[in-house]
């Protein structure tokens, strides 16, 4: 946990920006497996985490921001507790750590909130993400189910993303230790991408690299020689020599800031002309795009220079032709990179995604597009000292939509199609890191994890077997 004036400070922030109301934050609860005892590790809601900081199951925390009280609802561990899971502290110590000196058992919540409402007051709470809060809140609340989701507070959600998209110091140096952690993971998975390894031997290593860090993965490990599958969970492949391998995979830390780190090898160690060539085109726009990270610019239009820096690679690759900016206003990139350029990270991996992605990326200036590709930017909107965020372009060759933008006759002044046909077999290419936006500019976080052509191969020369 970090020091309690943390906690308090975040509070007090939150009820000056929330202004009058109560703003409820149900913790989770343990989630069962496949039988009601044996269950999931357990995973703090990152909402919860932030302003009340306690890592425990069953706890509730309200913040007043008409009598500036802050408050804990949860139970003391009984006997059966104590035999079971060992000797914890009690509600009111846990509490005294984050700042809280008002604790009362679970049970009295439904009648603290009930009090709340009859004098007029507005009971504020995020949309949930897990049904069981669902649930919870229609007993705590009396909102049906189905309408829980929608009561959900617009004034709590800005609020809240208006003081986490900023990260403090302290955030800064938790999601470097994530990045380390990802360090020692992509450099195993690196060694051990040699010809006849199954990918779910090298997904398993590094998930336990993960692990023995001190948390588990951020998110499940993307790791394939089908790359040009965005979020390929398929780990069955056995890895053959003229492929490319796709590893996207970050770790949490013991206070649950996250990494999402993504490298692409060839597999064997070294690689080929085609594949240097397209690699080289995805390194330079993702360098391209860190290097334009400063305040005031809008990350959508780094998402567009991203788009003009591939459109480029490929023409000189003879998949592309034509005028770059007029093959990015038609969206040609898209082919080859379907998706946004990154997205904010924080605790979750894809921060506040619950709140709603355009809360968190968009805002009034910056409106989502509803184009093809353009679409799935998770964040467009100017950038500030504070934010991190990652920068992911990928270029893939996808052969269900290869077939489709030709079948339709799409971007005919843009695409090399008989070339592209060529590629099919190729897979795809990403390369992510994660940033942070200073005063000035940018800072890559954590420890350089290797990504030029150099680099790779020189870690892939000392291969793990
Ligand atoms: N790392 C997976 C993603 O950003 O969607
Ligand atoms: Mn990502």
């Amino acid at each position: 946990m970090f020091k309690k004036e943390v906690y308090i400070d975040r509070r007090n922030r939150l009820k000056q920006e929330l202004g009058s109301g109560v703003a409820l934050f149900p913790g989770n609860v343990d989630a069962a497996f496949n039988y009601p005892a044996n269950q999931y590790h357990f995973r703090q809601d990152s909402h919860f985490l932030y302003f009340f900081g306690l890592d425990h199951p069953g706890f509730a925390g309200v913040t007043d921001a008409d009598t500036g009280e802050d408050y804990i609802f949860g139970n003391d561990f009984d006997l059966d507790d104590i035999i079971w899971m060992g000797e914890q502290p009690i509600v009111a110590d846990m509490a005294a750590e984050v700042g809280i000196t008002n604790t009362a058992p679970y049970a009295e919540l439904v009648s603290f909130l009930k009090k709340a409402t009859d004098e007029g007051r507005k009971i504020h709470f995020l949309p949930p993400y897990r049904g069981e809060t669902v649930i919870e809140l229609t007993r705590l609340l009396g909102i049906p189910n189905a309408e829980v989701k929608g009561a959900a507070s617009v004034a709590l959600i800005k609020a809240v993303v208006k003081l986490k998209e900023i990260k403090d110091e302290y955030e800064i140096a938790e999601i470097e230790k994530a990045i380390d952690i990802a360090y020692e993971m992509h450099t195993t998975s690196m060694r051990m991408a040699m010809p006849g390894v199954v990918e779910q031997e090298i997904a398993g290593t590094i998930e336990g690299i993960s692990l023995a860090l001190g948390g588990p993965v951020s998110f499940p490990i993307i790791l394939s020689m089908d790359g040009q599958t965005l979020h390929n969970h398929y780990h069955g492949n056995v890895l053959e020599e003229g492929r490319m391998m796709v590893t996207d995979a970050g770790a949490e830390t013991q206070l649950h800031y996250s990494s999402d780190i993504t490298r692409t090898v060839p597999v064997g160690g070294k690689f080929n002309q085609r594949q240097a060539e397209i690699y080289q085109v995805v390194l330079d726009t993702n360098m391209a795009a860190i290097e334009a990270i400063r305040p005031g610019i809008k990350y959508r239009d780094i998402h567009f220079l991203a788009a003009r820096t591939i459109v480029d690679g490929l023409k000189k690759a003879g998949l592309m032709k034509g005028d770059t900016e007029a093959a990015v206003a038609a969206g040609a990139h898209t082919l080859f990179m379907p998706h946004g350029l990154g997205h904010m990270m924080g605790m979750d991996v894809h921060d506040m995604e619950g709140l709603g992605e355009d809360f968190v990326g968009y805002d009034e200036n910056t409106r989502r597009a509803s184009e093809f590709g353009t679409a799935y930017l998770r964040l467009g909107k100017e950038l500030k000292p504070g934010f991190v965020l990652t920068v992911e372009p990928g270029i893939y060759f996808i052969p269900a939509l290869i077939d489709q933008f030709r079948k339709d006759g799409k971007y005919l002044d843009f695409i090399n199609y008989d070339k592209v046909e060529t590629y099919k077999d190729f897979g795809g290419i990403r390369i992510e890191d994660d940033i942070l936006v200073t005063d000035t500019g940018y800072r890559v976080l954590g420890k350089p994890i290797p990504k030029t052509i150099e680099e790779v191969e020189a870690v892939m020369a000392d291969p793990l077997r």
